[in-house]
C-alpha cells in the first residue's frame, strides 16, 4: 500500500507566516509539520509516499526530507502548479498508483495522535471500489466537511456537507481518506465548485451516494493546523511526538 500527502494550497489563513514559507514546513513541536504525516504513514507500514507540493518552498522540501531515507521511507514529489483544490492535488497521484492498488491520503495540515494501522486493516477488508474516511467529533463542525449517516445502515455515510451553516452532526470528516485507483475516474467526473476548486467532498459524495463510503471515528486528539489558533494547539499536542 502507498501513501499520498497533499501539501499544496496557499495557506492564506496563516499569512504573513506563509508568505515566507509553505504552511506544511512551519514548525510544530520540534519538526516541520509535514514530518508528522510521514511518520503516521510509516507507523502504519506505508513507506512509499508521494508528496504533492506547490511551487512555493519546493527546494526546502528536498533540502530537508531528501528521498526520505533518514525517516525510513521512500519519497516521490509532484508539483501542483495552482491551488485548484484538494481533489486536483490528488489527481496528480494518478500515475503513482498502480491499477487496483489501494492507498491512504493525508492532508498535510492534519495532525493527529491515532495509529492508522487498525483503520487501514479495516479498509483492506472492504470491497474494491469503496472508500473510507476518518471522523472526529469537533466543537465547531461548520469549519469542516460534516457527515450525515445512512439511516438504514449506520456503517455508511449517506452524504457529506462541506462547511454547512447548520451542521447535521457533531462530526468533522478529517483529512484522512482511503481509496483505490477508481478514485481517479471519480475525480475526472467532477466539476469545480463555486469557489473554483475540485472539492474532495464532491469526490467522497460520489462514493456515499452509491453506498460505498465507510468510516471510523478517531479515538485520540486530532486537529488541522490551518489557522494560528489551531497551529498553536497542534504545537502543544505534538511536541512530545517526534524527537
Ligand atoms: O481538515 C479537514 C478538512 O479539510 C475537511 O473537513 C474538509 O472537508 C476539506 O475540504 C478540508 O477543508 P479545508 O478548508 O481545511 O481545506 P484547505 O483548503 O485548508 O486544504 C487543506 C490541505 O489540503 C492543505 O493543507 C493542503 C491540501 N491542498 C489544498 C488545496 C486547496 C492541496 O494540496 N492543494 C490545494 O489546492
Amino acid at each position: 500500500m502507498k501513501g499520498v500527502i497533499l501539501a499544496g494550497g496557499t495557506g492564506t489563513r496563516l499569512h504573513p507566516l506563509t508568505r515566507l514559507i509553505n504552511k506544511h514546513l512551519l514548525p510544530v513541536g520540534k519538526q516541520p509539520m509535514v514530518s508528522y504525516a510521514i511518520e503516521r504513514l510509516r507507523q502504519a507500514g506505508i513507506t512509499d509516499i508521494l508528496i504533492v507540493i506547490g511551487k512555493q518552498s519546493a527546494g526546502l522540501y528536498t533540502d530537508y526530507l531528501g528521498g526520505g531515507e533518514a525517516l525510513g521511507v521512500s519519497l516521490t514529489y509532484k508539483i501542483q502548479e495552482n491551488a485548484g483544490g484538494i481533489a486536483e492535488a490528488l489527481e496528480l497521484a494518478k500515475n503513482y498508483i498502480a491499477p487496483g492498488e489501494r492507498f491512504v491520503v493525508l492532508l498535510g495540515d492534519n495532525l493527529f495522535l491515532d495509529d492508522l494501522g487498525p483503520y487501514v486493516r479495516e479498509f483492506m477488508k472492504q470491497p474494491s471500489g469503496s472508500a473510507r474516511v476518518l471522523l472526529k467529533p469537533v466543537d465547531d463542525p461548520r469549519r469542516y466537511g460534516v457527515p450525515v449517516f445512512d439511516e438504514k445502515n449506520n456503517a455508511l455515510i449517506a452524504y457529506i456537507e462541506e462547511k454547512p451553516e447548520q451542521p447535521k452532526s457533531e462530526y468533522c470528516v478529517t483529512g484522512i481518506y482511503m481509496y483505490d485507483d477508481e478514485v481517479f475516474d471519480i475525480i475526472g467526473g467532477i466539476t469545480p465548485s463555486s469557489r473554483g476548486e475540485l472539492e474532495i467532498t464532491d469526490v467522497n459524495n460520489v462514493y456515499a451516494s452509491q453506498g460505498r463510503l465507510e468510516y471510523n471515528v478517531l479515538q485520540k486528539w486530532w486537529g488541522d493546523a490551518g489557522t494560528f489558533e489551531s497551529l498553536e494547539e497542534a504545537h502543544q499536542q505534538m511536541k512530545g511526538e517526534l524527537p
